[in-house]
C-alpha cells in the first residue's frame, strides 16, 4: 500500500483527451488535417446526471463513415448553403462542407466532440459554429433552422437513435433541402430507410469509396 506521502507525490494521470494523433484525409479538392485522441478506449464515459446515463466516448473514434461523408460532401460547391452536422464527433464532414463554402453548425451531445471539431476546423482555416445538442432535446437547434443540408455519419447504431432521427430530421430540413447520412451497414439502417421513404420526396443510396459504407440522401419536397 502506498503511504499518504507517496500518494500526495504521485503525478496526476495524463488526460487521454490530450494525448493526440494527427492525421489527414483527402478531399475531392485538397485535404483536411485533423487531430484525434490516440486512445479513444482510454476516455471516460460522459455522465449525464439529469438523464441518469453515461455515454461512451464514440465521438473520439475516427469512423470510416465520417471520412467518406467528408469526401462526398467535398465534391460540390456549397457556397451560401446553411448546413448542420448532427453527432459530429471530430467534425470532418462539417469541416469539408465549410471548406466547400457552406455556413456550418456542427453539433454533438459531447462538449469534447465540439472542442475537437472546432480545433479541426481552425487547423484547416475553415470557419464553423458549434452547439451542444442532444437529439431528444433539440428545440434550440430547431429554432436555428431550417437548414438546406443536414449531415450525419454513423448515427443509426441504436433503436433510440433511429427513433430520434425520424422525429428530428423533418424538423431541421428546409423545403427542397437534403439529409446526407453515411452509414457502415448498421443493422437498423434498412429499417430506418424503409420507414423514411413515405415521408420524403426521395430517398437515394449511393456507394462510397469503401465497400461497406453507403451514402443515403433524403430529399424533402417543396
Ligand atoms: C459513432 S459516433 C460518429 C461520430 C462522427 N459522426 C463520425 O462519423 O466520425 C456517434 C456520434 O453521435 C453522437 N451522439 C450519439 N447519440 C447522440 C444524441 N442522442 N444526441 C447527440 N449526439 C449524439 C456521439 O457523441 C458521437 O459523436
Amino acid at each position: 500500500m502506498p503511504t499518504p506521502a507517496e500518494l500526495a507525490r504521485r503525478p496526476e494521470p495524463a488526460d487521454p483527451r490530450l494525448d493526440l494523433l494527427a492525421g489527414t484525409i483527402d478531399l475531392h479538392h485538397g485535404r483536411i488535417r485533423f487531430v484525434h485522441p490516440r486512445e479513444p478506449a482510454a476516455l471516460l464515459y460522459e455522465d449525464d446526471v439529469a438523464a441518469d446515463q453515461a455515454y461512451p466516448p464514440y465521438w473520439a473514434e475516427l469512423w470510416p463513415s465520417g471520412i467518406e461523408l467528408a469526401h462526398a460532401v467535398s465534391a460540390r460547391d456549397w457556397t451560401g448553403t446553411r448546413a448542420v452536422e448532427l453527432g459530429c464527433g471530430l467534425g470532418l464532414p462539417a469541416v469539408a462542407a465549410a471548406l466547400a463554402g457552406a455556413r456550418v453548425l456542427a453539433t454533438d451531445r459531447s462538449a469534447d466532440a465540439l472542442a475537437f471539431a472546432a480545433v479541426n476546423a481552425e487547423q484547416n482555416g475553415a470557419s464553423i459554429e458549434t452547439a451542444r445538442c442532444a437529439w431528444d432535446d433539440p428545440d434550440d437547434l430547431v429554432a436555428r433552422g431550417p437548414f438546406q443540408l443536414v449531415l450525419a455519419s454513423d448515427v443509426l447504431y441504436g433503436q433510440r437513435n433511429v427513433d430520434e432521427m425520424h422525429a428530428l430530421l423533418p424538423r431541421l430540413v428546409a423545403d427542397g433541402g437534403q439529409v446526407w447520412i453515411s452509414d457502415p451497414e448498421r443493422p437498423l439502417t434498412a429499417e430506418f430507410l424503409a420507414a423514411a421513404r413515405p415521408h420524403w420526396a426521395s430517398v437515394q443510396t449511393s456507394p462510397t469509396r469503401l465497400p461497406k459504407v453507403w451514402l443515403h440522401r433524403l430529399t424533402r419536397g417543396g
